[in-house]
């Protein structure tokens, strides 16, 4: 395996990747590439503890995005051909996942059982925990002769054996239980307002010799039944007032509403996707089922990787729980679609995006600009009554000599609820100065990345970030 490296980091998000080597990643290139490259990086190989996939499932079909660009081709020759694409990736997958580590495949109904075939082969027979069904939608119209679909399935992997002293992560996730429920499950309320349900304190079958069997309070159990509790807790439980006493002093357990742990996970799960209309890209996943999923099988500070990212979905969620993340894909809607779901949950942490090495990306970029109108740190971009922001690149640095001094910019850029705001527009050149003016129309909210293709080099800037911080010189410069 080459040790050049394919990908490097083209932004970075408030990081000096020369001091600092704990950030978050996304790589934009073929996921292949990409895990050989993390297989021979010793902070990462055999340490990723979480891996959620939901790669192509051999549709046949284009998938466009919101803004009818062309998201990713599902288009393979056939199944064999698409079962190979997915054999190649589970086995670089396979060496990244830590010993105490865990995968799960998404997949629908119709390949899924052939890719289990392929986990067994490589994630080990033994290894296999659970296929959850996910009910993915509501029941639509269909006119097959044919039962709905409305799922798809999760197959759930460790990377060691299930028996004796079970490393896996396993955190016990238990789902709260809903508004609904908590009324259904303990009608009751006492004088504190807290709602509660209460439960016999005796069992079926006599205790012949033991305490359980003895009186309590001079009562003894009733015929053929036991206490569930020898006298002393039950003395306790009376002292803590956690028995109540029936009219016929019947006693009884309490129970609160408020300490209960929540519902155990079953392999049937409802987390029903946003549907096209809704959603940032054409087969982004329900992120409450990401939740579940991350904060089950890894703890805070875990490594997280999902390698068919799509909008960032696993990425997102992992970053809320305070998990590490590393997202690829080779879609350029999805990294778009990444980074604005990135900026628009206003993500704290450090990252940096690589791109696959270009043929003149060598040398180092670095872009300074210059906001024409001030904004003060953390107000809204249009808070001043100007309607134009103006942003002046006031100097490219390169190690190599490019060409700037024509209008040769393109670049894009987007708004927090609108793929882009402007797309492949010659930028302004004039006096020595690269400039954009943002409009307050266009403008919802105070998230903008311009992306710039300087001669076949593509280089993100996040000017909300560079103008909040009030600074000539970004505090996210570009490398390619
Ligand atoms: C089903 S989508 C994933 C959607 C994602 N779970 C979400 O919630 O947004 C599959 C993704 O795999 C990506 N993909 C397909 N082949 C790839 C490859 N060879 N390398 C990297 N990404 C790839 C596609 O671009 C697409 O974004």
């Amino acid at each position: 395996m080459s040790q050049v490296p394919i990908f490097y980091p083209r932004y970075q998000s408030g990081l000096n990747p020369e001091t600092e080597n704990d950030f978050n990643r996304f790589y934009y290139g073929d996921n292949v590439a990409a895990l050989k490259e993390l297989c021979l990086d010793p902070a990462i190989k055999g340490k990723v503890k979480l891996i959620y996939i939901d790669p192509p499932y051999s549709t046949g079909q284009a998938f466009i995005g919101s803004n009818y660009e062309n998201a990713y081709m599902d288009r393979f020759k056939n199944d064999e051909e698409f079962l190979d694409f997915l054999e190649k990736r589970l086995v670089l997958l396979h060496e990244l996942l830590a010993f105490d580590g865990s995968i799960y495949l998404h997949i629908d109904t119709k390949i899924g059982h052939y890719a289990k075939i392929l986990m067994d082969k490589i994630f080990g027979k033994e290894n296999y925990r659970n296929e959850i069904t996910r009910i993915k939608c509501n029941p639509k119209n269909f006119f097959r002769k044919a039962y709905g679909n409305v799922k798809d399935v999760i197959f759930f992997y460790s990377k060691t054996k299930p028996s004796g002293n079970d490393p896996m992560v396993w955190n016990d996730y238990r789902r709260p239980l809903t508004d609904i429920e908590i009324a259904k499950q303990f009608p009751k309320i006492d004088k504190n307002g807290r709602r509660y349900a209460t439960t016999p304190l005796h069992a079926k079958g006599e205790t012949i010799k033991g305490p359980t069997g003895q009186p309590w309070k001079g009562r003894k159990p009733p015929k053929g039944r036991h206490w569930r509790y020898p006298p002393e807790e039950l003395t306790r439980l009376d002292e803590a007032g956690l028995i109540e006493w029936s009219a016929t002093c019947n006693p009884r357990k309490i129970i609160y509403a408020d300490e209960n742990a929540g519902k155990k996970i079953q392999d049937v799960w409802v987390f029903k996707d946003k549907g096209f209309e809704n959603s940032m890209y054409p087969t982004e996943k329900n992120r409450e089922m990401l939740d579940q999923i991350i904060l089950q099988s890894s703890n805070e500070g875990d490594t997280v990787l999902d390698c068919f990212a799509g909008c960032g979905t696993t990425l997102l969620s992992s970053e809320k729980h305070g998990r590490r993340w590393i997202g690829i894909d080779n879609s350029r809607v999805a990294l778009f679609a990444t980074l604005k779901n990135l900026f628009s949950n206003r993500v704290s942490s450090r990252f940096q995006i690589y791109y696959p090495e270009l043929s003149a990306a060598s040398s180092d970029l670095v872009i300074t600009l210059h906001c024409i109108n001030k904004v003060e740190p953390r107000k809204n971009l249009f808070d001043k009554q100007k309607d134009i922001i103006e942003v002046h690149i006031t100097e490219i640095k390169t190690a190599k000599k490019y060409q700037f001094n024509n209008p040769g910019l393109i670049f894009s850029a987007f708004k927090q609820d609108d793929s882009y705001l402007i797309h492949n527009e010659t930028i302004d050149y004039k006096n020595g100065n690269y400039s954009v003016s943002i409009h307050k129309s266009d403008a919802k909210k105070d998230i903008f990345l311009i992306v710039f293709d300087i001669h076949g080099n593509e280089c993100i800037v996040n000017i909300s970030s560079n103008i909040f911080n009030n600074s000539n010189a970004p505090e996210n410069s570009f490398f390619t």
